[in-house]
């Protein structure tokens, strides 16, 4: 059952040449993301153009910080110069206001890495899907 469905899962990626480091995404790391999406969720969708309080999370890979189209970003955020990757974002997500002084996400951070890991996996799969 499991295989089947990562099969599932794998095919469809492949389909939608998704990025490589989520070809074969594990589905119990992608229910253990979803699970942590709930702590964002209430400012952040994962729909082209849907902003809320933040802006919407879809393609983060390989898109520079601040650069989502019709969201209005701090200056600190535009200004970064990070480029989103899992590494990045990680370090992003641990410690918002350390890794980006000033910017205006109101979380305080998610400090266990295998937390960090399975919500970016999360993002990444389902954000390059719409
Ligand atoms: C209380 C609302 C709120 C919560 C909760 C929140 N965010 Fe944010 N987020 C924001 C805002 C507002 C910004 C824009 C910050 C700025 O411009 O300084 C942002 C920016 C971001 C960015 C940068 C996006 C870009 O286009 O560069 C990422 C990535 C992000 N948030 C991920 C998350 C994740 C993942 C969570 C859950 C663990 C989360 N956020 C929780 C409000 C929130």
């Amino acid at each position: 059952m499991k295989i089947k469905r990562l099969a599932i899962l794998f095919g469809f990626s492949t389909a939608l040449s998704l990025p490589p480091a989520v070809y074969g995404a594990d589905d119990s790391v992608l229910r253990a993301g979803e699970k942590q999406f709930s702590k964002c969720a209430a400012c952040h969708s994962l729909d082209t153009d849907m902003h809320l309080a933040g802006p919407s999370l879809v393609r983060l890979a390989g898109r520079k910080a601040g650069s989502q189209p019709g969201f209005t970003y701090s200056f600190a955020l535009e200004e970064s110069g990070i480029v989103w990757t899992q590494k990045t974002l990680s370090q992003f997500l641990e410690n918002p206001q350390r890794a980006v002084p000033g910017n205006v996400m109101a979380f305080g951070g998610l400090r266990k890495a295998a937390q960090r890991e399975a919500l970016i996996t999360y993002l990444l799969d389902r954000g390059s899907t719409r």
